[in-house]
């Protein structure tokens, strides 16, 4: 036998990590856990087993909460809540400085635990898992050290729940507590009822740093304790899991007024290009799919290969199938360990014993004879509308099909209703930075796959949920503006039944398409003015107006690829011909409303599209410090077609300063204009007509707000409805944005000051965007 033989005949020996001191501190705590509330923990009561998916052995025993429990938890968080935000920024962090240390310190029990409980191979848990949850609260104590400084004007939300899957157990936990408490908030979190052991570790810690009682308070149980948390008098709900539950949640917090961000699943696509490195491609699915035995809501699921390799990528991919090495996760030579538990496990077989299609390639392994293992497996020739295509397994299962141009891989990888990641191959920049702009998700990887870091925001779009974690806009979900908010009164339009000769023929239209289009019912409202003189005629438009209004905003998608500099164009002109027409505006508002504000409300309104032609080129991205050598860049993109109810009380201003932030940031928008005074808005058709404003970029309706708010927030095709009328839809609009998770910004009932500074700025833009991550290795 020569040398090469022996090297190429040579096995792995087994490394195994020993699980000494974690089940040593397990006895230690009495093989029993209660809850962590108010700084201590209670006694425990009924509840179920924690078992290692390895082996299947019991770890310990948690209990169920209570309603007493919860109750207990969200009070203790309550009463620390002034205090903790008092003590101010910089001495937040010096507690968040104290975990991320600990967490360090004792970084090998909380890896070993972790497997344990988990059953991800201990590389993992010990080099990605520990010391990224330890990075968290290092970044974010230092963003509580910035606050005061770079958050003016920002204040804690107040007691967030928080409620986290199994997958990353630690990890999620420390993306959700870090920025919590950094910003002043106190926090009542849930861990997944299979994976609460590295909780109970991190509660032990928090007494360790001397963290004041009711900061961190840690309650376990199933789904009931989620949905507990979720309807207790929290301020903000914060949730990572599944779709199926994140929807549950979106309805039952609808018009609570609870702040709410939704981390949820993702069939996140993984583009192979002809000219990509295949080796890389080949390895980088490794960390894509086999990761934590593909246990991933960002989980390159979907491969989807150029056909001109697609043959010899997936033979080199089966081949590197071979060698993974599959078993105990506490063996550091370990690639794939268990999967969570046994219900999983069975989740997993169903659904892929349940295909017929395709071509079917397993890693030829002998899975360990106890415990819960699933060979990875590849299954080529899939349909791009494939059942197992579309739906998140969420196990080892790599799922493929092939596209023949940039074009088609565009359209395959969209097609999809999540939208949480994607990868993309090629050694061509010119393509790599083509497609990421064009991939339907919030976080892409160019040449690479599952990289996170706290610097960087992650969070996705469509079904995959909203909200950022990490990064400056991560901090968005965990603070206010600062101050009491003004409640909103209902304003009432005039009532009346004398007529205004010369009006009664004026019944204006509703502005569709760049086209004024009467409304589909053909019914009209009267609209008097304080003397009750009737001045005028408004389109009541009614659900098939807002599908072609949606239709026609769909239809003008090519706003958002046109520049930043033409959009601040357009706008500059929209406010140049607002501007030349202001006597006949300022009488349209005074008869309107009975006041003689009219002339303020124009220069106002002149004023807003000014600031936001300002902007349109000046509301960029950021390149984030993450720790590998090339960028990670935050772009600032669309949401897509925006929905908004616009106020009432400011007719004009109201209207211009809900559609110039929206489309400024290239959005389209559907604008239900001021239900009381309808007429200034359908006199600024006029106005976008005289502007160069593309067509179905900006669409106008006018009607009932209540009666349009099902209609406009069910639509699949808006993204994002926004209200600031001053009927409360909130309720309305949340409940019905649950169907295609679509973003919501209601106002709660707040009143605002459209003339002020709270009027315009950063919070509408921000509220138009979606923060989109596209990292970019480099290195020649
Ligand atoms: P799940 O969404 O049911 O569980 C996640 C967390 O939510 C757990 O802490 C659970 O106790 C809690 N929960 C369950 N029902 C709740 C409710 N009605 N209200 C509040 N909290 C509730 O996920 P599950 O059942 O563990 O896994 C099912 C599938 O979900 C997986 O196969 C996978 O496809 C997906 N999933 C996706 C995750 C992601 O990170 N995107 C994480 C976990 C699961």
């Amino acid at each position: 036998m020569t040398i090469k033989d022996i090297f190429q005949s040579m096995d792995y020996g087994t490394a195994p990590e020993s699980a000494g001191d974690a089940l040593a501190w397990l006895v230690d705590q009495g093989d029993r856990f209660g809850h962590f509330i108010d700084g201590a923990f209670t006694e425990p009561g009924d509840g179920f087993e924690s078992r290692n998916p390895a082996t299947g052995e019991v770890l310990a025993l948690l209990t169920q909460a209570t309603p007493a429990d919860v109750e207990a938890a969200v009070s203790a968080a309550r009463r620390a809540q002034p205090k903790w935000a008092r003590l101010g920024g910089a001495g937040r962090a010096r507690f968040l400085y104290a975990l991320a240390r600990l967490l360090q310190k004792h970084a090998r029990l909380f890896a070993v635990l972790e497997t344990l409980d988990n059953g991800k191979p201990i590389r993992e848990s010990r080099d990605i898992d520990v010391p990224l949850a330890a990075r968290h609260f290092y970044y974010h104590a230092g963003m509580a050290q910035l606050m005061a400084a770079e958050l003016p004007g920002r204040e804690a939300l107040g007691v967030c729940g928080q409620v986290i899957p199994w997958n990353f157990p630690l990890l999620m936990l420390a993306w959700k507590v870090a920025p919590a408490i950094a910003m002043g908030n106190t926090v009542v979190l849930k861990p997944a009822e299979y994976t609460s052991l590295t909780a109970m570790l991190f509660a032990d810690i928090c007494r360790q740093a001397g963290l004041p009682k009711g900061v961190v308070n840690i309650v376990t149980g199933d789904g009931h304790v989620g949905e507990m948390i979720v309807k207790a008098d929290v301020d903000k709900v914060a949730f990572t899991g599944s779709t199926e539950v994140g929807r549950k949640i979106r309805a039952a917090t609808a018009g609570s007024g609870k702040a709410l961000t939704l981390e949820l699943g993702g069939k996140s696509p993984y583009i192979v290009f002809e000219d990509a490195d295949i080796d890389s491609a080949v390895e980088g699915l490794v960390d894509a799919i086999w990761f934590n035995q593909g246990q991933v809501c960002c989980a390159g699921s979907r491969l989807i290969v150029q056909e001109g390799i697609a043959e010899r990528f997936h033979a080199k991919l089966r081949a590197r199938m071979d060698k993974l090495r599959i078993g105990d996760p506490l063996d550091k030579s370990i690639d794939v360990g268990a999967i969570v538990d046994p219900s999983q496990l069975a989740r997993i077989q169903a659904l892929v014993d349940g295909n017929t299609e395709g071509e079917v390639y397993r890693t030829p392994c002998t899975l360990p004879n106890q415990g819960c293992y699933y060979a990875p497996t590849l299954i080529t020739g899939l349909h791009p509308a494939s059942h197992l295509m579309q739906e998140e397994i969420f196990g080892p299962v790599l799922c493929a099909t092939t596209f023949r141009t940039p074009g088609e891989a565009v359209e395959i990888a969209n097609n999809t209703r999540y939208g949480l990641a994607a990868s993309v191959w090629s050694e061509n920049i010119n393509v790599a930075l083509d497609i990421a702009p064009k991939l339907a998700a919030g976080v892409v990887w160019v040449n690479g796959t599952n990289m996170f870091d706290a610097a960087a925001g992650f969070g996705g779009v469509r079904e995959s949920g909203f909200g950022r974690e990490g990064g400056w806009e991560g901090l968005q979900a965990y603070t206010r503006p600062a101050g009491k908010p003004k409640p909103l009164k209902p304003v009432m339009p005039f009532k009346g039944d004398t007529v205004e000769p010369q009006a009664v023929d004026r019944t204006a239209k509703l502005y569709i398409g760049g086209k004024q289009v009467r409304p589909d019912g053909g019914y009209a409202r009267a609209i008097h003015n304080r003397n009750g003189t009737l001045i005028g005629q408004a389109p009541i438009a009614n659900r098939k107006d807002v599908r072609n209004a949606v239709e026609a905003a769909q239809g003008g998608r090519g706003w958002a690829a046109a520049t930043a500099h033409l959009r601040a164009q357009i706008l500059y002109y929209i406010a140049e011909n607002l501007a030349a027409r202001k006597d006949e505006f300022a009488v349209t508002l005074n008869r309107m409303t009975g006041t003689r504000s009219g002339d303020k409300e124009v220069d106002a309104s002149v004023d807003r599209l000014f600031t936001y032609a300002a902007w349109a080129d000046k509301f960029d991205g950021q390149v984030r410090s993450v720790p590998i050598r090339g960028a990670a860049l935050a772009m600032r993109e669309p949401c897509g077609v925006i929905g908004a109810f616009c106020p009432d009380d400011a007719p004009l201003l109201g209207l211009v300063s809900v559609m110039a932030p929206a489309i400024a940031m290239g959005n389209r928008v559907v604008l239900v204009a001021s239900e009381p005074f309808p007429l200034a808005a359908t006199d600024f058709y006029q106005v976008l007509d005289t502007s160069d404003l593309p067509g179905g970029v900006v669409n106008i309706l006018t009607g009932s707000h209540a009666d349009l708010a099902p209609a406009l927030a069910s639509h699949m095709n808006v993204e994002s409805v926004w209200s600031f009328s001053s009927t409360d839809l909130s309720a309305v609009i949340e409940k019905a944005a649950a169907g295609n998770l679509k973003r919501t910004w209601v106002n709660d009932g707040a009143a605002r000051d459209w003339f002020g500074a709270e009027g315009e700025g950063r919070p509408f833009l921000e509220a138009a965007t979606e923060v989109k991550t596209v990292w970019i290795p480099y290195g020649a």
